[in-house]
């Protein structure tokens, strides 16, 4: 995979993660102020990622699929407006992998099949939100990526799933 098409690949897997997580969260394991606004211990601090992403200030006509607004890269926009694989010190840890697994697949996808969409299918969004290492509120410092309850510090019990979650 060489040239404009590895590139133009690459453009599309990265608008692609722009719609693909909707939110993280934290739990405050302290009281805290951000950005004004008085922060409870305990409480779940929502990140809204897919709002992030479709913020107007950084992404014009944000609902549109638009793989070229990646290139060049958009200097003002700031690190922390594409998010796609969190941030800081919780990162995904498989996003180099992932990032190298999705445009090989596609490549070689691409390569042996034409996809074209099902006439009159619908395209539309859906969110899911699940208990996977992405949507479980984390405490700080890290306790736990797979238990429901905060193994190491105990202090702020994680809330159970409602039944069928
Ligand atoms: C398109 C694919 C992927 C996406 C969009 C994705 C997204 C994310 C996001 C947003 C987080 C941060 C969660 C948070 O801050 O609460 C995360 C964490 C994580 N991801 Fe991924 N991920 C992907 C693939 C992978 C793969 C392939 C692996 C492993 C091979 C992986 C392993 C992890 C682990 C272990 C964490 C937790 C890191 C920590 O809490 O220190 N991810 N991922």
């Amino acid at each position: 995979m060489r040239g404009f098409g590895g590139l133009l690949l690459v453009l599309v897997i990265g608008a692609i993660a722009r719609f693909a997580v909707w939110i993280i969260a934290r739990r405050a394991i302290e009281d805290d102020l951000i950005g004004g606004h008085h922060i409870r211990r305990g409480t779940t601090v929502v990140i809204p990622i897919h709002h992030i992403h479709h913020d107007p200030r950084w992404w014009p006509d944000p609902e549109t699929f638009d793989p070229t607004r990646f290139c060049p890269p958009d200097k003002d926009r700031p690190r922390s407006a594409y998010l796609p694989f969190g941030g800081g010190r919780r990162i995904c840890i498989g996003q180099s992998f992932a990032l190298m697994e999705m445009v090989l697949r596609a490549a070689i996808m691409s390569q042996r099949f034409t996809f074209d969409l099902a006439p009159d299918y619908p395209v539309e969004l859906e969110a899911t939100v699940g208990r996977g290492s992405g949507s479980t509120p984390r405490c700080w410092p890290p306790t736990s990526t797979t238990n429901t309850t905060c193994g190491g510090c105990k202090r702020i019990p994680v809330a159970e799933s409602p039944p069928g979650s």
